[in-house]
């Protein structure tokens, strides 16, 4: 099985004008499409940008898989269990792909996102039924794509890999769908940081962020459409350089200050951020910017030394604690969330101890642990690893620090009236909305719409939850 795949082939995308004007007139709307997305948030961004590209070709969204004309799965490289998943769920797509033949249907399998990238043709190899393959930069290739074979156009190619440089955002078409109060922006792809670990500068490419004006103009549209939050995204979301029109780059914390001036514009999260990339304009904006939410993620992996050396994450214990130190002088209100991975070929019990003491120290309001996974290609995975009952002994002590914090902090909101976006009022009045630390909240209330901002006063907890009245 070959790792990164190199059989980057390329296909030509039509600009919007051509085509429409290719479309034939016998062809009517009425094919029905099924997303399955695994990963990361830029992966939800990325479904619903396919989804939108689709929809002038005749494509509408179903969850009903049996009744797809079109099934596309975007897929997450990050852990061998995440890849496992795709061949078990191809293989689900199989059989209905051949229920629908024998009903005399037909059905395209599209693989995309990040497993698309690493595989490539292996992926055709082994689930030959599976007609194209994209990779997350390559996706707006997908309606020429779907229309060649809708027309049973000899010679498709089968793949469409590769980094093109912007070329995704350039020729994905402009308008957006909206599900809710809360939209992602997809702002900066790819990573140039090579964690030991990682598959991610392999399977999204060079680091790149998008212009200024584009992420404006973006963000002005999904506030239109009734956006009230937008989660700006990026696996290095703060390594964000955009340029602006006189050509200068722009920091993440100044374009979050452009963006609070957009009216309507409610609240304002980014994610996912690396320790080295904080600077002083991020300080800034969460002292001086009331939209954007105290609330950060800010993967630490280890509090080891000696493990984040291996990892090359490019900083210390003492510097994380460091960075946590200022983002409370800056603003108080301020909680963290993380990423931790367990069983890093050669963390010893001391390393795991070390990692155990720096949440106590940070008292994280929430986290994702993980055990190590060794992903093709990666340099960790070519050392010595640590025994799986090791590390699985490991995660399980991590998550009942973790979780020990996590209910800590919930506990604090006892009694405290507390801003919440409402985001699901059903008929029976039962709400429920995110606080502004990202909790879900649940109330009753009889008239409120989702959308709405209202106050509620915290009566109970729980790990995952916090249930409160309206006030
Ligand atoms: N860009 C982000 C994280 C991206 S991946 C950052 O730098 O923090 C999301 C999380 O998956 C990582 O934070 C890490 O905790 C986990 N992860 C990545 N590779 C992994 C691997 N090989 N095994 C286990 N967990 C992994
Ligand atoms: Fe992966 Fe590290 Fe880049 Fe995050 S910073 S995406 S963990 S290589
Ligand atoms: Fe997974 Fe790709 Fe996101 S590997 S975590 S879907 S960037």
């Amino acid at each position: 099985m070959s790792t990164f795949s190199s059989l980057a082939q390329t296909i030509q995308p039509l600009d919007a004008a051509e085509r429409f004007a290719t479309l034939p007139p016998e062809y009517t709307p009425t094919k029905r499409l099924f997303i399955k997305t695994y990963g990361c948030q830029m992966n939800v961004y990325d479904s619903e940008r396919m989804e939108e590209a689709l929809v002038p070709l005749g494509f509408q969204a179903t969850d009903m898989v049996d009744t797809a004309d079109l099934i596309i799965v975007n897929t997450c490289h990050i852990r061998a269990k995440a890849e496992d998943k795709l061949f078990s769920e191809l293989g689900r797509f199989r059989i209905v792909k051949n229920k629908r033949k024998d009903a005399g249907q037909s059905t395209i399998i599209i693989v995309a996102g990040c497993v698309g990238q690493a595989l490539g043709a292996d992926i055709l190899k082994r689930a030959p039924y599976v007609d194209v393959v994209v990779g997350p930069q390559t996706y707006h290739t997908l309606p020429e794509t779907v229309m060649r074979i809708l027309w049973a156009q000899p010679n498709q190619p089968k793949i469409s890999l590769g980094f093109p440089k912007m070329e995704k955002f350039d020729e994905l078409p402009q308008e957006r769908g909206l599900k809710g109060p809360q939209a992602f922006l997809s702002i900066q792809e790819g990573c140039n940081k090579f964690c030991k670990y990682c598959v991610v500068p392999y399977t999204r490419g060079p680091e790149y962020s998008r212009p200024l004006s584009d992420v404006l103009q973006e963000a002005k549209h999904l506030v239109d459409l009734g956006a009230k939050e937008i989660t700006l995204l990026g696996q290095n979301v703060n390594a964000y350089h955009g340029l602006d029109a006189g050509g200068k780059e722009t920091s993440l914390g100044r374009l979050i200050m452009a963006l609070a001036e957009c009216p309507g514009l409610t609240r304002l999260r980014y994610t996912t951020s690396h320790p080295r990339d904080v600077d002083d304009d991020l300080l800034c904006a969460h002292r001086d910017i009331k939209i954007l939410m105290p609330f950060l993620h800010l993967p630490v992996q280890s509090g080891s030394n000696r493990v984040l050396a291996r990892m090359n994450r490019q900083y210390t214990r003492e510097f994380y604690l460091n960075i946590i130190e200022k983002f409370l002088q800056y603003n108080p209100k301020m909680a963290f969330s993380s990423d931790f991975i367990v069983g890093y070929p050669g963390e010893s019990d001391d390393d795991f101890q070390d990692t155990c003491r720096l949440i106590d120290q940070v008292h994280f309001a929430q986290a994702f642990s993980f055990m190590y996974s060794p992903r093709p290609g990666t340099p960790a995975a070519m050392v010595k690893q640590l025994d799986e009952q090791i590390k699985s002994q490991r995660l399980q002590h991590l998550n009942g620090v973790l979780d020990g914090h996590r209910l800590a902090f919930n506990q604090t909101f006892q009694d405290q009236v507390i801003p919440v976006l409402v985001e699901r009022a059903d008929e029976d009045h039962g709400c429920m909305g995110r606080s502004e630390y990202m909790h879900s909240v649940h109330f009753t209330h009889p008239f409120c719409a989702v959308g709405d901002i209202l106050n509620i006063q915290i009566q109970s907890s729980s790990h995952n939850s916090l249930k409160g009245v309206v006030v």
